[in-house]
């Protein structure tokens, strides 16, 4: 059981892996047709020290992207979030669960929450580089969630408004 456990969630980073390696060739490459990028996709994923390499760009963009946002930046952005999500410490959940320290927490583990079964296997810790994939296309990236929010395609309100949760927490990680 333990087993086929592991393995699903191995498949699952992998599948994961290669389409952020995609998201980068397409953006450094910006091929005109689809077709390209998944040529291209094939044959980065043929050695594994470029794929190593590529994911640790994607990884900087999120966290540079931080030092030229702001939290009145972020906070403004949250009213995206706000309908569904508390923030303030002792918030409630309401049609999401409360956000208050979420960064760094694991993911779908609140006790007093009903999440989906999708958010509950994906389980992975959200790290900045997690949040900011999740929020650019949610049900992309946790698949069966049942956010129904279709993501914020502009990467700076993405890092601003990490940058405002990552506030309201009793251990803030260090963004900037
Ligand atoms: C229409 C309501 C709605 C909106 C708008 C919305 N969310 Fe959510 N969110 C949810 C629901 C419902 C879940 C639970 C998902 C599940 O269980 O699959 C969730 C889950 C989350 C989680 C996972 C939390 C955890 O405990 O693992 C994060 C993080 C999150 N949302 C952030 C945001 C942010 C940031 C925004 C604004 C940019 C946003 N959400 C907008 C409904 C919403």
């Amino acid at each position: 059981m333990n087993k086929i456990l592991v393995s699903v969630i191995l498949a699952l980073v992998l599948v994961l892996g290669i389409n952020r390696i995609a998201d980068v060739i397409y953006s450094v490459e910006k091929p005109e047709k689809s077709a390209y990028q998944v040529a291209s996709v094939t044959d980065e994923s043929s050695s594994s020290t470029e794929t190593n390499s590529e994911s640790v760009d994607v990884d900087k963009d999120i966290m540079v992207l931080f030092a030229s946002v702001n939290l009145s930046d972020g906070e403004k952005t949250f009213k995206k979030c706000a309908a569904c999500h508390s923030i303030a410490k002792g918030g409630k959940n309401k049609i999401g669960p409360a956000l208050y320290n979420v960064l760094n927490r694991q993911a779908g583990s609140l006790s007093d929450y009903k999440y989906s079964k999708g958010m509950i296997a994906y389980a992975k810790k959200w790290t900045p580089q997690e949040m900011d994939g999740f929020l650019e296309n949610p049900k992309g990236w946790v698949k069966g969630t049942k956010m129904s929010y279709a993501g914020l395609k502009n990467p700076k309100e993405r890092a601003a408004v990490i940058l405002y949760m990552n506030n309201n927490s009793d251990n803030p990680l260090s963004l900037k």
